[in-house]
């Protein structure tokens, strides 16, 4: 499994490699442009690292979505989130909106506010260098270390990014809590975790309204299972 995934990592790797270079080579024969992607070196994706948070984070139901964009702010698409003025700089993460309002320690400032968590210092990180690098929209995928996902490490921040919003306490319904390892645990084998966020048929779709657990989380959370619930 791991090797397998180191495998078509490098693959999806060189052909984005691959497609960038010929992208580049027309580009410079045909319009005389200069590169705008990021450098191969770039140690984030956007589309791994950066849109998926800010969906979880930002644009979820009631928040900056579709329907409520509080503040009159919507952040569903990535022109919604590069579109807006002092909101992304390239190359400036200092200046840049985005980033004040993710690391502020006021209450009322700080996005996502509170019941909700602030998030993961590895992920706030990730959207820095995301910006220093050029706020480019790379879409490389990494290989996910299987064997060595920890609740606590890997999986407790996506549950605070998506879920504990609401989950904190006993939600009203079927709603289980799930702040704590152990209840996380007791919810997956005993009760409908798997099947919620993988919006299955006939189960409640969590979270509930337009975000969803991106692709790459979800196979983190099913490896993570599979490897046995490590705390
Ligand atoms: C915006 C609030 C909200 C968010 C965010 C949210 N939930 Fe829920 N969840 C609810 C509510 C409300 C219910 C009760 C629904 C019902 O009983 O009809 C519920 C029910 C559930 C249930 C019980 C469903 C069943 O059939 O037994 C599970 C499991 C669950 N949520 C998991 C999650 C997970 C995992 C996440 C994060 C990936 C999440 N939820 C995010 C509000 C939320």
């Amino acid at each position: 499994m791991l090797f397998e995934d180191t495998i078509r990592a490098n693959f999806e790797t060189e052909m984005s490699l691959i497609q960038r270079t010929i992208l580049l080579a027309l580009c410079l024969t045909h319009f005389g442009c200069t590169e705008t992607t990021a450098p191969p070196t770039s140690t984030v994706s956007f589309s791994v690292d950066v849109m998926p948070r800010i969906d979880a984070g930002c644009a979820k139901s009631g928040c900056h979505d579709d329907e409520t964009h509080a503040g009159d702010v919507r952040l569903t698409t990535v022109e919604d989130v590069t579109g807006i003025p002092g909101f992304v700089i390239p190359r400036n993460a200092a200046q840049s909106r985005l980033i004040h309002v993710i690391t502020s320690t006021s209450a009322s400032v700080r996005m996502p506010p509170p019941p909700w968590q602030p998030l993961d210092s590895t992920m706030i990180k990730n959207v820095i260098t995301w910006i220093e690098e050029g706020a480019s929209r790379t879409t490389s995928t990494y290989p996910i270390d299987t064997i060595s996902v920890r609740y606590e490490h890997r999986i407790k921040p996506l549950i605070d990014l998506y879920c504990i919003g609401c989950h904190k306490r006993q939600v009203s319904g079927s709603g289980p809590i799930l702040s704590t390892y152990a209840r996380v645990v007791d919810e997956i084998r005993n009760g409908h975790f798997l099947q919620t966020i993988q919006h299955i048929p006939g189960y409640v779709p969590m979270p509930p309204g337009r975000t969803r657990v991106s692709d790459r989380d979800l196979d983190l959370i099913k490896s993570w299972v599979a490897h046995g619930l490590k705390e």
